[in-house]
């Protein structure tokens, strides 16, 4: 619409996870979900994960060390050009492979390369939006504005299907302004814009504001980043890492293979009334932001007992 056709590679992410269509898969960076789906779509880069246990382990918040990964962009410009790059999109804290929190200036960097070259960036929030790291969004928590959010589950809390996307003034004036006239943009679905779920997502958001969950989640940011801390030096434990009321606990892999010591724990947990989330050997912790001090007490007082009873 603005005149530069060329710019048609996607940029994604090692480890990254943006859904199981096609274009989500082809950006995101799960192995077993590429290789089942052929050659998806063309014309796709990757930067590297920025998973490092050596230098990262046991961090508390966002850690210090990799904001540097965020200079690969550089040399994927430089591979492939510019001119040929349309975007690139990563989750502002990948949530699907294991809670992957972002170093400090990692974001910031991938800002200032895209704009510096002219690529979009684009924030999946599928995970990270309303107030599950703070604020209505990791972008605006963290203070780094793409120019496209994507985003679901937590606009409608996920009681009704909705996704959503959000562009920049410049993207929609660009497409809707500098297209022929007529349809505004082409594109839809037999359900975009249901009126249940718009209905749902409008209480939802409704419901966020005069209950004060955003806040309310984020007074317990400490207690749960301590809660969660304890467990450090339990049996198997490699790391523990946190952002807002998200955490992941690392596991060492079983001698039998990996992901079995996970699902152990994840079993164990089921039976005893807690619901976690077991990626591999990774437990992730993504719990509803209505909770109180004495949910994080129990969650994390079972994990640590539990813990113990796992090969
Ligand atoms: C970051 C992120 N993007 C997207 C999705 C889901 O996308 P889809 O419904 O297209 O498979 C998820 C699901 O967990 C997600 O975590």
């Amino acid at each position: 619409a603005i005149g530069q056709g060329t710019r048609t590679r996607l940029i994604g992410r090692e480890r990254g996870y943006s859904g199981v269509g096609f274009g989500g898969i082809s950006v995101g960076g799960i192995v077993n979900n590429r290789r089942q789906f052929g050659n998806l779509l063309t014309g796709v880069d990757h930067l590297p994960h920025t998973h490092n246990l050596e230098h990262n382990a046991f961090t508390m918040g966002r850690p210090e060390w990799g904001g540097h990964l965020a200079d690969n962009l550089e040399a994927i410009v430089a591979l492939h050009g510019a001119e040929t790059i349309a975007a690139v999109i990563v989750e502002p804290m990948a949530g699907s492979t294991g809670v992957l929190v972002p170093p400090i200036g990692y974001l910031e960097k991938l800002r200032e390369i895209t704009r510096k070259h002219g690529i979009l960036l684009i924030f999946d929030e599928v995970i990270t939006g309303f107030g599950r790291v703070g604020g209505a969004t990791a972008s605006e928590t963290l203070g780094v504005t793409p120019d496209i959010i994507t985003m679901a589950k937590g606009l409608t809390n996920a009681a009704v299907p909705m996704g959503a996307v959000a562009i920049s003034r410049h993207i929609h004036d660009g497409v809707v302004e500098g297209g022929p006239d007529g349809i505004e943009l082409f594109h839809g679905y037999t359900y975009s814009g249901h009126p249940l779920a718009a209905a749902a997502g409008l209480a939802t958001l409704d419901l966020y504001k005069s209950e004060g969950i955003f806040e309310h989640a984020s007074s317990l940011h400490g207690y749960w980043q301590d809660a969660v801390h304890s467990l450090k030096g339990k049996r198997h434990i490699i790391d523990i890492r946190n952002m807002g009321i998200v955490a992941a606990i690392e596991l060492a892999p079983h001698s039998g293979g990996v992901g079995k010591r996970g699902m152990q724990l994840f079993h164990k947990c089921f039976d005893n009334g807690l619901l976690v989330r077991a990626t591999g050997d990774i437990i992730a912790l993504s719990p509803p932001l209505i909770l109180q001090k004495t949910h994080i007490d129990e969650i994390v007082g079972r994990i640590g007992e539990l813990i113990e009873t796992v090969d």
